[in-house]
């Protein structure tokens, strides 16, 4: 279905963002693997995560969703043999991972995606994952891939890539591994999978390798837990931005995690000169939680430093939209990551700000948007998303602050991350409707 975005007023209104996708993915498959039961409150109801609730099924889990809207997995200890192609759909996080999982145990696995997700680069977790003794059927380093799993031995694997997808896959495999499994990455990326695994009891630390430390995890028996997901920062990103640079909006958004290795567009966007406050921290599950609130501020543009890109990789299509209402230059580097995601998100964020009015060039890492300040968007164009979720987000904001409005040619896939995001923004008050 096509979307229209047009501008309609101020935002207001408090609002729980949806269940963070990274902590979702994870309570499926850590639950999955261990002993016993694992309850999971608020879980994300996305197709991503839904695709994965559907894998650890095929991989000998019960999964269930309760009335009261709870999920529970009652896990086997461990993965057994699927009895069909486990389906990724479009998520990079649950392939890789379940990949990494499943390595591991006496079985071989096929995994497949949708268009999207067979182009992407499968290769980093084959890699290490072959290193420590699995072996692939994969002639193009892509899906479908089938992994023949089966007694693993730890290394310390340094990794060319800071993703936690990466880092994730190992340190899952590593917990059914002989001796000691390490991942060094260059840049610290989100550390959902190391906080949680403390969480269901596994023997997991960080040890100090070139004066910076790196998470190191021995083989362990998970039991299963509680886990509440709070309100996913990379959704949050979109209200947060549409209030932003709708003139006179006041947004609260409440219950977000605020890992820090997740808010490095929160940050960015405070050097922009946005008006955000933080209240209300809390710690309940392991993982911090806040309410923001969000007013209408006058941006300027800004540089955030290339290391920063692992905090707010997923954020770089909203930033690129805002940077458009803000004064002068912003200037993304350190993302090339951004060109295997969904989509090239360079080139279609670029496509779609020219289509829109707005001064914008490709860098091979990043990309350069000239704002022109609140005023300045002209908008009036339909853009090209590829399926992409968070392109077709962020040109959905772009439009409800444009002179006209904004239509995607394609709004499906948003369910994959942020299902209910049309009717999420109009309770805040935003023009967005089906064509
Ligand atoms: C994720 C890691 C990131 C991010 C993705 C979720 C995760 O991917 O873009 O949306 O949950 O581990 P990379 O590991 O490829 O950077």
């Amino acid at each position: 279905m096509r979307l229209k975005a047009r501008f309609a007023g101020p935002l207001q209104g408090s609002i729980r963002p949806p269940g963070d996708k990274s902590i979702s993915h994870r309570a499926l498959i850590m639950g999955a693997l261990a002993e016993g039961e694992t309850r999971i409150e608020c879980l994300l109801e996305g197709e991503d995560v839904r695709h994965t609730a559907a894998a650890v099924r095929l991989l000998g889990a019960k999964v269930d969703r309760r009335d009261d809207g709870i999920w529970t997995v009652t896990g086997a200890n461990g993965f057994s043999q699927p009895s069909e192609t486990i389906d990724c759909g479009n998520s990079g996080t649950g392939a890789r991972l379940l990949i990494g999982a499943a390595a591991s145990y006496k079985l071989s696995a096929r995994f497949d995606g949708d268009q999207s997700l067979r182009k992407r680069p499968m290769n980093r977790v084959i890699a290490p994952l072959s290193q420590m003794g699995a072996r692939f059927d994969s002639p193009q380093n892509r899906l479908p891939l089938i992994v023949h799993g089966g007694a693993l031995k730890g290394i310390t694997y340094r990794s060319p890539v800071s993703s936690a997808q990466v880092k994730s896959a190992v340190l899952l495999a590593g917990l059914h591994a002989e001796g000691e499994t390490v991942l060094i990455e260059p840049e610290r990326s989100r550390d959902h999978t190391e906080r949680m695994l403390a969480v269901f009891g596994a023997d997991i630390d960080r040890v100090e390798v070139d004066g910076a430390l790196h998470p190191r995890v021995r083989p362990s028996k998970l039991k299963g837990v509680n886990i509440y997901v709070p309100g996913d920062p990379s959704s949050a990103a979109f209200p947060v931005a549409a209030a932003l640079i709708v003139a006179k909006s006041e947004v609260r958004i409440e219950d977000m995690l605020v890992n820090p290795l997740r808010l490095g567009f929160f940050e960015t966007l405070l050097e922009m000169g946005a008006n955000i406050v933080y209240e209300e921290r809390h710690d309940p599950i392991g993982e911090p939680i806040a309410n923001l609130v969000v007013k209408a501020s006058k941006l300027h543009g800004a540089t955030p430093p290339a290391k920063r890109a692992p905090a707010m990789i997923d954020e770089f299509p909203i930033l690129a939209a805002v940077a458009a209402f803000a004064e002068g230059e912003t200037r993304i580097t350190g993302a090339a990551e951004l060109r295997v995601k969904e989509s090239d998100r360079i080139t279609l964020m670029v496509e779609g700000l020219r289509a829109c009015g707005v001064e914008a060039e490709e860098l091979p890492d990043g990309l350069v948007v000239n704002g022109r300040g609140p005023k300045s968007v002209r908008g009036g164009a339909e853009i090209r998303t590829l399926g992409d979720h968070r392109i077709a987000m962020s040109f959905l904001v772009l439009g409800l602050g444009s002179k006209e409005p904004v239509t995607v040619d394609d709004a499906d896939m948003i369910a994959t991350s942020f299902p209910g995001f049309a009717a999420f923004m109009q309770n805040l008050g935003a023009d967005i409707v089906g064509l």
